[in-house]
């Protein structure tokens, strides 16, 4: 199997800035290796969370949706793009499964919540993970472009790059 360098989104959810841990989560994609290459803080409509969760209707149905944007426009996101060998997969390790009571101790969603579907939905939000990351190479390339122009993105050299390289 080929590794290749890849891009994927990454959002800090409203509760994850409310909370306050926006610096101490960035640290640990930084520490790995991850670039960040697209960073910004906005508040997005309820239209544009439903294109950036396209299919969740289809696969979840109406009401889990609806609670993704209840709780997606409740306040501000971080969002960024983060560059790296097979970024995709990796970073989705550091985050841990989607549902917080299955995310192990050690990932972001293991150490920073411990919510659980049932819960979400019978308070009709998301599910309180605190974090979302492209799940594949299709949503990865769907979602940046749907979050960034090409000018928002930077291409730099980090230390990394070196290892990367070689
Ligand atoms: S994933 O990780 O993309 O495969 O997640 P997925 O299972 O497709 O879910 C898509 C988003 O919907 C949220 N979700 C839920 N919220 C509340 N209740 C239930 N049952 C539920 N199932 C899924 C989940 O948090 C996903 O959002 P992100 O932003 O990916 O965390």
């Amino acid at each position: 199997m080929n590794s290749n360098v890849e891009r994927t989104l990454v959002l800090l959810k409203p509760d994850c800035v409310k909370r306050m841990y926006v610096g101490e989560i960035i640290t640990r994609f930084e520490r790995v290796g991850f670039k960040i290459v697209a960073m910004k803080m906005v508040v997005k409509s309820a239209d544009f969370f439903e294109k950036h969760y396209y299919d969740v209707e289809q696969r979840h149905g109406r009401e889990i949706l609806d609670g993704n944007l209840k709780t997606m426009t409740s306040g501000p996101v971080i969002a960024m793009i983060l560059e790296g060998v097979d970024s995709i997969e990796g970073v989705r390790k550091i985050v841990g499964p989607t549902e917080p009571r299955n995310a192990p101790p050690g990932t972001i969603r293991g150490d920073y919540s411990h919510y659980t579907y049932a819960r979400a939905d019978s308070n009709k939000v998301a599910v309180r993970n605190i974090i979302h990351a492209s799940a594949n190479l299709k949503d990865a390339e769907y979602e940046i472009n749907l979050w960034f122009t090409p000018e928002e993105i930077f291409e730099y050299k980090t230390v990394h790059d070196v290892f990367i390289l070689e």
